[in-house]
């Protein structure tokens, strides 16, 4: 399945349930100061989640594009060297805004999975927050995983924050087994961080807000945002181990490879050129420019993360020069 394919079917299950398809928000928060940028589709309904707001509607799906560079998620410093990190990304997802909570959100996630997707169960694995027995019951006692592939993990894991204040929750996540061919462990052991079990989707029961002292308050409703991270799911369906080398990625590395002649052991800085093109393409699209505070600084630090790549290969200078002619063709003009 394309990426593309993957994204329309996700949207279509939700919406099929009842869900109403909104589009992605920009990746600067409006109004809200507490966050660099859009980290997570849930952030465009925050208000929602808190009761301060209604949108006439109590279920939706999005896909939203989502930046960890900077602030509370930051993954900048390992694109490249994983199989799945990025600092832009798209995550798919669906919201209950105090209407289905934890059953139908682990319904919705299995049906989609394991008939939709067709995932084998036995490449599945899931943790559950470990005072959530809620939870562990719908999925031991209600869908019928294997007790052996489900882990209880602590806060670090499965309670989900969107920054140090606002809307939280336990949650739950669901992890693709790659293969005993990739390094890497079941989530809650000491070699968890290899790239074997990838977390593909994340489904957090929102029941909290927190405030600037940490103190959880119950809020209105309890409410569900899952968050599956697209292109780890389109390396799943396209049966790669690498989110790099699936049809989006290949396309970008490939026109890199044009004009960088790099050979396999620089592949990390193909990665993250590739990588950090995207996340500048978006947030300048988004408004942010590059500057020496906040949301600026941040994209600064991408561009410059990937110049340093882009010298590492040689070849700044076609480059540069390819895209200064990429700009002419597009004014009209040339560029003194
Ligand atoms: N907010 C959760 C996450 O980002 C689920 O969407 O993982």
């Amino acid at each position: 399945m394309k990426t593309s394919e993957i994204r329309r079917e996700f949207l279509a299950f939700f919406e099929e349930n009842g869900h109403n398809r909104a589009p992605s928000s920009s990746l600067v928060p409006g109004n809200d100061p507490s966050l660099l940028f859009t980290n997570a589709g849930m952030v465009q309904f925050k208000d929602i989640f808190l009761g301060l707001e209604d949108l006439g509607f109590s279920r939706a799906t999005t896909s939203q594009r989502c930046v960890r560079a900077g602030g509370k998620h930051n993954d900048l410093d390992n694109v490249g060297y994983t199989a799945r990190h990025h600092t832009f990304f798209e995550m798919l997802g669906n919201f209950s805004f105090g209407e289905y909570f934890k059953r139908e959100a682990i319904e919705f996630a299995w049906i989609l999975l394991t008939e939709r997707f067709a995932l084998a169960p036995e490449k599945l694995w899931i943790t559950v927050f470990e005072d959530d027995t809620e939870a562990a019951d719908i999925w031991l006692q209600h869908i019928g995983v294997d007790p052996n592939r489900l882990s209880r993990c602590g806060e670090k894991d499965n309670f989900w924050m969107m920054g140090d204040t606002g809307p939280c929750g336990p949650c739950s996540e669901i992890f693709y087994d790659h293969g005993p061919e990739i390094a890497g462990g079941p989530p809650g052991t000491a070699e968890e961080d290899g790239d074997r079990y990838v977390e593909i989707w994340n489904l957090v029961f929102m029941q909290y807000e927190r405030d600037v002292t940490g103190k959880l308050t119950p809020i209105p409703k309890p409410s569900v945002d899952t968050g599956m991270g697209l292109e780890r799911m389109a390396a799943v369906l396209q049966g790669v181990h690498n989110n790099y080398d699936i049809d989006l990625f290949r396309g970008l590395i490939d026109a890199i490879r044009q004009v960088v002649p790099a050979t396999d052991p620089e592949i990390t800085s193909l990665r993250v050129l590739a990588d950090h093109i995207r996340s500048c393409a978006f947030l300048i699209m988004d408004g942010v420019t590059p500057s020496n505070e906040g949301r600026g600084y941040v994209l600064r630090r991408i561009i410059r993360r990937a110049l340093r790549h882009g010298n590492k290969l040689g070849t700044i200078e076609p480059f540069f020069y390819r895209l200064v002619g990429a700009l002419e063709d597009q004014m009209g003009e040339a560029i003194p």
